[in-house]
């Protein structure tokens, strides 16, 4: 194999890639998680630690450390954990893997701003430098609302428990979104916490990307000749990447009413899909390398003009969802009565590169909407010239490559063929490739991935600094521009607001009906 001078510089990255096939199991290490009683912990993160230690992929020096208000001691942590695992686990129960950890869980009852609780916490981190191995080793995830975190970064600078300079080991955050509120906030938040951490070893995380098939949009463009020829403007029409839920808002009035769904997942989520989508391949399979290029892509991005015709936000109305009668938003707890919120958001963006000049991608994403489908729809240019009746072809479409990110995880691939019979009648078909079909291996969970990565040190599935702030930089004038208009509403259990529809067909196109 052929080793370019990158590769020379940075090591042997086509090494680690096979390496990586063989089970990654980091270093004797402590998870701190601050905000444990929290939805996510209970939900996300300790499921995914119980399910890394069911495969054998933790190392025998673990300890899960759990920091919270509550006058709790280890027992009880335990128990939420175990709750939590017995629940959430995806790789089933088991007794002994629960025992072996139950063993090495450590809480610390205490507030942000309790000195008393930080001295124990970094006291509870030293003990197990003798009694785990850990070396010094920690990663601190920060599970809490972003206001929260000058508190806990200062405490952590006080009891210099993100220092390794004196007793080794590393020292990494984790930091769930959202990343600020905005370019200005979330400049704001990168200085506060590079202030304690260095940059590497700050993964800010995007779960979307910790998603098999999302990871499996770079092999599909990557590993393979066939789609890399025509991903690009001269055959590529426009794309669409859709991010819908049926669910509503739940009890997260607190945060949503204050994001939405621009800030909520447009600017995480589905602009790192389309990073995925249009950047050019990477010069390595390594961090530096993807999110280099991911970098570029947003970095190219470019608003329409005419914000008014091609951005549109809307809120869910009451509806039916399911048969079962659902609420408006305006109705759901928490939500003030005459919030402007939306819970729709969708914009049609360009990329200004030689590949993309001139392709509409098309995003969008809400609440409410008819199911819990996430798709990423390359659509193809009409073939140039048919020299069949015209009669003949009118069932035929665009060819469309489809990547179904959730659920039916996999890829669809629709064209155009014969229907049986005397006539050369040409109609769209659909060629499925399913991941539950073709493999044995259930995919991990997305948590699973990124905290296994996290604890490894590899930053590939995280998005950068630069990566959270260009997305701002596309999501801010759109938030400007709403500022002082009303969402459209939408019913609920229909695919959005009738200005989206305007919008594509404007255009002369639709909205796939996913
Ligand atoms: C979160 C958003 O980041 O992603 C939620 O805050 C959204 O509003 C969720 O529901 C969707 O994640 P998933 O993995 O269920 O598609």
């Amino acid at each position: 194999m052929t080793r370019t001078a990158a590769e020379g510089l940075r090591g042997n990255p086509l090494r680690d890639a096979r390496d990586r096939r063989l089970p990654r199991i980091p270093e004797p290490c402590a998870l701190v998680v601050f905000g444990v009683t929290g939805d996510l912990a209970r939900k996300k993160l300790i499921p995914a630690v119980y399910d890394l230690a069911n495969r054998g992929l933790l190392p025998p020096g673990f300890a899960l450390l759990g920091f919270a208000r509550r006058d709790w001691g280890d027992g009880d942590f335990a128990a939420l954990a175990r709750d939590a695992a017995e629940k959430g686990a995806r790789t089933g129960f088991r007794e002994d893997v629960w025992r072996r950890l139950s063993d090495s869980i450590r809480f610390v009852s205490g507030s942000f701003d309790d000195d008393d609780a930080f001295d124990r916490l970094a006291q509870t981190l030293v003990e197990l430098e003798d009694t785990h191995g850990i070396q010094g080793n920690a990663a601190f995830y920060l599970s809490i609302p972003p206001a929260m975190f000058p508190t806990v970064l200062k405490q952590m600078q006080r009891t210099r428990m993100a220092d390794n300079s004196e007793r080794g080991g590393w020292r990494r955050v984790v930091v769930e979104k959202p990343f600020g509120q905005d370019l200005k906030s979330a400049r704001e938040l990168n200085a506060l916490v590079d202030n304690v951490f260095t940059p590497q070893d700050v993964f800010r995380i995007d779960h979307y990307l910790g998603k098999e098939t999302v990871q499996n949009l770079l092999a599909l463009r990557f590993a393979n000749t066939l789609f890399e020829p025509v991903w690009n403007g001269n055959f590529v029409d426009s794309v669409q990447i859709t991010m819908a839920e049926d669910v509503g808002i739940g009890s997260r009035a607190g945060f949503y009413d204050t994001a939405g769904a621009a800030r909520d997942v447009l600017q995480n989520h589905v602009l790192q899909l389309l990073s995925l989508t249009a950047m050019e391949e990477p010069v390595a399979f390594d961090a530096e390398a993807i999110r280099t290029e991911k970098t570029k892509v947003l970095g190219a991005i470019s608003l329409p003009p005419d914000l008014e015709t091609y951005a549109v936000r809307g809120q869910y109305d009451q509806g039916w969802l399911g048969g079962v009668r659902v609420p408006s938003y305006l109705d759901e707890p928490g939500v003030p009565p005459t919030s402007a919120t939306e819970t729709y958001a969708a914009v049609r963006l360009g990329i200004e590169t030689r590949r993309w000049a001139g392709v509409p991608f098309y995003l969008r994403t809400g609440k409410r909407l008819p199911k819990r489908v996430t798709e990423i729809a390359v659509i193809f240019k009409k073939a140039p010239h048919l020299p069949f009746d015209s009669t003949d072809t009118e069932e035929l479409g665009h060819n469309q490559l489809v990547i179904r990110v959730q659920p039916d995880e996999g890829i669809t691939l629709r064209f155009g063929s014969k229907v049986p019979g005397s006539a050369m009648e040409v109609r769209d078909v659909s060629m499925d490739f399913l991941y539950g079909e073709a493999f044995t291996e259930s995919s991990p969970e997305a948590y699973e991935r990124l905290l296994l990565d996290v604890l490894i040190g590899d930053a590939t599935l995280f998005p950068r600094n630069e990566e959270v702030e260009l997305s701002w930089m596309v999501i801010d004038p759109l938030e400007e521009f709403w500022a002082d208009r009303r969402p459209e509403l939408y019913r609920a259990g229909e695919w959005g607001p009738r200005s989206a529809e305007e919008m594509l067909a404007r255009d002369g196109r639709v909205w796939r009906r996913p």
